[in-house]
């Protein structure tokens, strides 16, 4: 029989994260409600694949699902301190509600997450939650930062309307939030995400899986005062809509290190390249959100999902917010990519608003 969430605002909950190639747990004290939304870390951890997918230059899904399956007992005992059932029944006493990602991402991987949670919360006897990983990377702007809750509290109506842009390996969206759960999408990418982008430029460069933080560190090799001379296309930046499209920009590209061969030692030519890309994809994105935060007349720009991690990104953002007036709302740069801390956030906040995911995996659940 399904359980029932206590109606307290203060809640425990263990998250579940494992859409992609990260195995994520975490449990986090939520309360205060929609008005002023306030999370404390109790424990956190993540698992990283990527010694596991590297050599493949890419996630590959059934091995994620493998590496899943193997990391979330270990993850579980981790956090709980043992295996045994007795103890763990114990300790889970508090816990008020388990929140697991159901969608988007890779669906095997999505399973073993959902499997997991539903057996311990047939085994314990909890209430089971399923989370949009969108929301997820969305309302991780509410995180530790204490000043985020207070002002939210405090300043409520100087946060909204806010203007949120998600930036991950399989997304790039635009949103107009009224308010914390009232939100529009205003547009989209229409062919490549731009995490997506940076990971495949990234490899046509020769660097590692993941690719997004490798170009980053790649970039800021070019020395300070030299700014990227490569002037690569602004895909959609003067189209009237909030859509985006960064696959030209790839092929870009990869048509100039067609047309100019790189030598292996050309170190400043590749990191030319690669702040090139940067600062041509940076620069959309930012336009782009500022032209909405105008025309929306937006008290807050709101940065998310593991491309906010790009210290330039979250540099140019903060200055045209600044220039602006209006408040800049961006994670820790370890809450930007994959983490079931974010997880529980929007666990908390679809619990309040009694939405209801079906427990099953959605690899193209949207927003
Ligand atoms: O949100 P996330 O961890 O997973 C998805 O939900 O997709 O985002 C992963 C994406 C990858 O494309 C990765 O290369 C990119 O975020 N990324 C970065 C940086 N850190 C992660 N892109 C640019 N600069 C970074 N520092
Ligand atoms: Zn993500």
């Amino acid at each position: 029989m399904a359980q029932s969430v206590s109606p307290n605002l203060h809640l425990r909950i263990l998250a579940i994260e494992t859409s992609c190639d990260e195995t994520a747990l975490a449990l986090v004290e939520a309360s205060g409600g929609l008005r002023a939304p306030k999370f404390k870390i109790l424990k956190e951890i993540v698992a990283s694949q990527v010694k596991i997918h590297r050599p493949w230059g890419g996630v590959v899904p059934n091995l994620a699902k493998r590496e899943h399956t193997k990391n979330l007992p270990d993850l579980f005992q981790k956090i709980f301190g043992t295996s045994h059932s007795f103890t763990i029944s114990k300790r889970l006493k508090n816990v008020d509600l388990i929140a697991v990602t159901v969608g988007p991402g890779l669906e095997p991987a999505l399973w073993t997450g959902i499997t997991f949670a539903k057996d311990l919360a047939k085994k314990y006897k909890k209430p089971l939650l399923g989370v949009n990983h969108l929301e997820g990377h969305l309302y991780s702007f509410l995180l530790p930062k204490k000043t985020v809750s207070s002002k939210l509290k405090s300043q409520k109506s100087k946060l909204f309307p806010a203007i949120a842009l998600i930036v991950s390996g399989g997304h790039t969206i635009l949103l107009l939030l009224k308010d914390l759960t009232t939100f529009k999408k205003l547009g989209e990418t229409r062919d490549d995400a731009v995490g997506e982008a940076f990971d495949k430029v990234a490899r046509m460069l020769g660097l590692p899986y993941p690719g997004g933080p490798e170009l980053e560190k790649l970039a800021s090799i070019l020395a300070k005062r030299q700014k990227p001379s490569i002037n690569f296309p602004r895909p959609m930046l003067h189209d009237k809509s909030y859509d985006f499209s960064f696959s030209g920009l790839k092929t870009s590209v990869l048509y100039y290190l067609r047309d100019n061969p790189l030598n292996a030692e050309d170190l400043k030519l590749k990191a030319d390249i690669a702040a090139s890309f940067q600062k041509a994809a940076i620069d959309v994105l930012v336009a782009k959100t500022i032209r909405a935060a105008k025309e929306f007349k937006a008290r807050s720009i709101i940065l998310a999902g593991g491309v906010a991690a790009n210290k330039q990104l979250r540099k140019t953002m903060n200055r045209e917010a600044k220039k602006m007036n209006i408040v800049f709302l961006v994670a820790k740069q370890k809450y930007n990519t994959d983490n079931a801390v974010m997880i529980a956030c929007a666990g908390y906040i679809t619990h309040l608003r009694k939405k209801k995911y079906p427990l099953r995996a959605n690899g193209v659940l949207n927003i």
